[in-house]
Formats: structure tokens, sequence, C-alpha cells
């Protein structure tokens, strides 16, 4: 009896802490720490993690659990999120300031969450104080189960590599212009995995060395701040294999469009003359021209990279007709495994009724003459208390009010700002929409789940351009970008309950209150929907020092 009884504890305790006992642990120590980088050749303030800029990768296999003990050497409050991970039942753990309290300089925290039945390309990155523009972020790979059989050949080896724009003011710089109500304009130049080449500029590190006749698969993240990219290789073709977690159809492309906070997978193989070739990526849709180039060596090849770049696609109008068009070309592969044995189209959600609908745009404000921005009339603030906490421990009411944002953007530009959150239904399927009637492109994300990402078009949305959505092979994502005077959709079950961040990925709109939470909050306070508080949840604000609610059982 007594034995059984420990066996029944220990088997709560493990289901508290969101893990399983029979999937592997992989243990992380992290030192955040301040440390000089130069990723456009100029020296500045990076944050680092273990000594690199990026940080080191995850390299980990569907369900496994990850521990990672991140020590705060900074001098200011820090948080990581693992973007694209889906946290089931688990938003504890997941790094926003809205869930968490931070981790207090000279302090640590030991995040654990499982990779449950996802694969695919993320990233991590810090969501506090624009520690974003100075670095903390890096690949997290999760690669599918033995016994699940991948739409694709494996590859002889893979390539992570992390770019975007960059700014050589620092991070404090950066804070300090957003905080006197100022934008911090455009970037400095386009970094790859820590650097900026340019072309003729003699390369002794690679970004990858590549053996004639193998195919390497390139997982590539748009970590910038603000620009969407176009990369490419000189001389190679690329196979679209992966999408944020899905296996897509496996299309040919000479370039791809990557908007800011996107991740995907191709295979490249080196077929071409054993030599050194550029692999180009160009700033799109931006004010202002930017190109860096890295080098893909053959090993044992001989040569230079030629000086020639593949060109770049079209910009303005006819750019974004096709960028637009190459989006409606990525397709889920509906006969290809993901996490689980069985296909991925095997999920049929254009046959789901939509439950409700949530539209929500994009402005830009001036509050007592400084800039803002928001959703639907409000900006968001984050307070002293994570929202989570406070709802959890019965406290909601003195942090924030549920539902001042509507599911609707109001007439006229006013602007409200405090803390934003919808009040969700568990296991509701709904449709967002995303109505951008600003100049600049938009790309959001949403923590704790993936979407299908059924449509995006020009102009403004209406009922009638439901016909237009597709509703069979869309993507399953967890961003979605929107052109400028365009409108999006995406669809998704509201079935993992928690309180979730959605986003802009542009850092100083999120910053500046482009962001709101969902709440899902399942009736039943059952750990089947929902784990416990982790014992070592760090408490802050208004719950510091409360009693805790009795747990879920
Ligand atoms: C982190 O820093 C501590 C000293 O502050 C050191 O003992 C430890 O080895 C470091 N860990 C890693 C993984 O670098
Ligand atoms: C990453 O994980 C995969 C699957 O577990 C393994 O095959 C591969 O060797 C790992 N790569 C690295 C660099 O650790
Ligand atoms: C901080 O690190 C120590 C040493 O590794 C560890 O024992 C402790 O659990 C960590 N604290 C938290 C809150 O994760
Ligand atoms: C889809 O995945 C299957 C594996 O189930 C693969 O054989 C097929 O080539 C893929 N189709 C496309 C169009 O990429
Ligand atoms: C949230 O919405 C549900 C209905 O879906 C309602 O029962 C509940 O009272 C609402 N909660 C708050 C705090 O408004």
């Amino acid at each position: 009896m007594a034995s059984r009884m420990h066996i029944l504890v220990a088997l709560l305790l493990c289901l508290s802490s969101g893990a399983l006992a029979e999937d592997p642990y992989l243990f992380f120590e992290w030192n955040v720490t301040y440390g000089s980088i130069s990723p456009l050749g100029v020296p500045q303030q990076g944050i680092l993690i273990n000594g690199q800029f990026p940080g080191p990768k995850i390299n980990c296999t569907s369900n496994n659990n990850i521990v990672v003990n991140v020590f705060n050497h900074l001098d200011e409050p820090f948080l990581l999120t693992w973007t694209g991970i889906q946290q089931r039942k688990n938003s504890w753990q997941d790094g926003t300031l809205g869930t968490m309290c931070p981790i207090l300089p000279g302090k640590n925290f030991t995040y654990r969450f499982q990779v449950k039945d996802q694969i695919g390309s993320y990233f991590y990155f810090p969501t506090t104080a624009l520690h974003r523009a100075a670095g903390g972020m890096g690949m997290l790979q999760v690669h599918s189960r033995d016994l699940i059989p991948v739409p694709f050949d494996r590859p002889a080896d893979e390539f992570a590599v992390l770019l975007g724009d960059w700014y050589n003011k620092g991070h404090k710089t950066l804070r300090r212009i957003l905080d006197s109500g100022r934008t911090i304009g455009l970037p400095d130049g386009i970094q790859i995995n820590g650097y900026s080449g340019k072309v003729g500029e003699i390369v002794t590190k690679p970004l990858a060395t590549m053996e004639p006749g193998k195919t390497y698969r390139y997982r590539v993240c748009n970590v910038g701040l603000r620009t969407s990219v176009n990369f490419r290789f000189q001389g190679h073709t690329m196979k679209l294999v992966e999408m944020e977690g899905s296996h897509t159809v496996q299309n040919v492309y000479e370039s791809l469009d990557l908007h800011v906070g996107q991740c995907l997978s191709v295979l490249v193989t080196a077929n071409q003359a054993p030599k050194d070739y550029y692999f180009v990526v160009s700033g799109r849709f931006s004010r202002k021209a930017m190109t860096s180039v890295a080098v893909i060596r053959y090993a044992n090849g001989k040569g230079p990279a030629s000086p020639e770049l593949p060109p770049p696609p079209p910009e303005n109008t006819a750019g974004i007709s096709w960028s637009l068009n190459q989006f409606r070309s990525f397709r889920w592969n509906l006969t290809a495994s993901a996490a689980r044995p069985n296909p991925q189209g095997s999920y049929h959600y254009g046959k789901i009724d939509i439950t409700r609908t949530i539209k929500l745009a994009n402005s830009r404000y001036q509050v007592n003459g400084k800039l803002r921005f928001g959703i639907n009339g409000v900006s968001h603030v984050d307070g002293e208390t994570p929202l989570k906490l406070a709802e959890y421990f019965g406290e909601s009411k003195k942090v924030f009010n549920y539902d001042v944002v509507k599911d609707e953007p109001p007439k006229g530009n006013t602007v409200v700002v405090a803390p934003s959150v919808v009040n969700a239904t568990f296991r509701n399927f709904v449709e967002i929409i995303f109505e951008n009637q600003e100049n600049t492109i938009q790309t959001w994300h949403l923590d704790g789940y993936s979407f299908f990402a059924v449509a995006i078009e020009p102009g403004t949305w209406s009922p009638e351009k439901r016909k237009n959505y597709n509703l069979l092979d869309a993507v399953s994502r967890h961003t979605i970008h929107v052109y400028p005077k365009s409108w999006a959709a995406v669809m998704t079950t509201l079935d993992n309950a928690g309180m979730w961040n959605l986003r802009s990925d542009m850092a100083e709109r999120v910053y500046l209150g482009q962001q709101l939470y969902f709440s899902v909050l399942s009736p039943a306070r059952s750990l089947r929907d929902e784990y416990n508080i982790p014992i070592t949840q760090q408490l802050c604000g208004i719950v510091q020092g409360l009693p805790k609610p009795i747990p879920y059982s």
C-alpha cells in the first residue's frame, strides 16, 4: 500500500511538473552575460549565453523534456521565451511578462517544459526590455522520433541560420529612444549568425561546408526587429520541406521571403562546381536597401564565390504580389506525418464550425505626445504582477479587466493604455482576422498554439472573403505576416488552457503595446487541462506571499 502511494505521488509530481516519466530529459545550464559582439563589424555590448551569440542550439526530439537553468548575470530583469513551442497545459513557463516574474539580476530560474507532439525549427529569445536587440537568441530544433516517417531522406548535415536586421546602437540606447516617445527608425544592416559579409571579402569562417553531391538541411529563422528579408543561394535552388513545425509540400524555390519571427527548413544539394558560393540575404519592403552575404564552401573546393549575386525579387507593388503568390504556394503536405504517426491531413480543420470571429487591427498612436502601438484601440502595458498569476490567485480584478479589447476594431483612432486580455472560451474554434490598414508590413505570433494560415489578401476583410480561404491544406504554423493595406486570416482551436500572448513580432511595436493575452480557462480546474503551478514558480507583485490556491486535481 505504502509503495503504491509512493508511485501515485511520484506520478502526480511528474504530471504537475509538466513531464511524463518515460520521455528523456535534456539538461542545460546557461549563463546570460554582457559581452562585446560586432554583428555589423562595429563592436557593441551584446547579450551572450555561455559566451555565445547566437546562443547555444537546443537540439532535441519530439516529447523530450527540456530543463534550462538560466543564470541572469545582467544588470536588468530577464526572461526567455521559446517561440512556437506550444507548452501544452503549461503557460507557467512561457517566458512572457504576462505569465512569469522576470529573473532578477544575480538570480537564476529553471525552465522545465516538454516539446510535446512537435517537430521542426524554432528559436528562443528574450522578451524583456528590448534585450532581443542585443542578442540572447538561439535555435531550438525538434527532430522526429525514430519510428515516425520523415518525408525526405536524412540530410548529410544540418545548419542553423539565425539572421535579421541589426542596429549598432545598443539595446539600452534603443530603449531610451522608445521610452522618450520616438521610433528607433531604420536598422543599420543585416546579420547572419552574428556576422555581416560583403562581396569580395576574404572569408575564413564559412556559414556552411558541403561535401559535393550531398544534400543538407538549412534551418533559417528571421530573428530581426522589424525587417522582412529575402534569402537565396548563388547557383543552387532550395527545396522547402518544413515551416514552423509542419511538413510542407516540397516545392523548389530560387529565393524565399522570410518575415520577422518566421522559420523554415530547406534542402540544398551540393551539385555545382566545387568552389565557394554566396548565401545572400536582402531586406524586403523597407525604405533602406540592405544586403549581407555569407560564404557556402565546398569541401576541397577551389576558388572564390563569383561577385555576381542572384538578383532580389521585385520591390513595391509588384514585390507584394510576388511575395503573396509565394505565400499561396506554401501548402501542408497532407500525407506526410509530423510528430505523430498519422498523416498531418487527417485533421480536417476546414470542416469545423467557427464559434468566434475576432478581428484585430494594428494602429499607431500618440499618447501625451509619445509614440504607442496597439490593437483595437488598446495599447498593452505589463504591470508588476503577471496576469496569469493574478488570475490564478483570484486577484485579477486588482490587475486587469477582461475584454477591455473588443472583437472588432473601434471607429476612430482613440486608444486606452492598459493590460489587454481577451476572455477566451476553452475549446472554441476561432477565426482571427488581422487587419493592417497601415503602410508597413506586420508579422504576428500566438503563443501556446499553432494555427492554420488560411488567407492573406489585399484590401479589407468581409465575411464573403471566407470563400477564398484555403480550407484544405493551409500550413499549420505560429506566425502570419500581413502586407500593407491587407488582411490575413488564421483559425485554431483554443484547446490549450493558459494565458497566451498574441503579439506583433516587430520589437518596437510589441515594446510599445502591440500585443494582448488570451486567457483560456478550463472551467474544470483539472490536471487533465492544465498543470499545476510549479512549486519553483517565482512570485512577484501583489501575489508575493499570498497563500497558494487549492491545486488542480
Ligand atoms: C556559469 O558561470 C559559473 C560561474 O559564474 C561557472 O561556474 C559555470 O561553469 C558556468 N556555466 C557554464 C555552462 O558556462
Ligand atoms: C541532434 O539530434 C538528432 C536526433 O536526436 C541527432 O541525430 C543529431 O546527431 C543531433 N545533432 C547534434 C549536433 O547534436
Ligand atoms: C538555481 O541554481 C541552483 C544550482 O544549480 C539550483 O539548485 C536551483 O534549483 C536553481 N534555482 C532555481 C529557482 O531554478
Ligand atoms: C508528401 O509527403 C510524402 C510522404 O508521406 C512524400 O512521399 C511526398 O513526396 C510529399 N509530397 C510533396 C508534394 O511534397
Ligand atoms: C468569460 O466568458 C465566459 C463565457 O464564455 C463567462 O462565463 C465568464 O463569466 C467570463 N469571465 C469574465 C471574467 O468575464
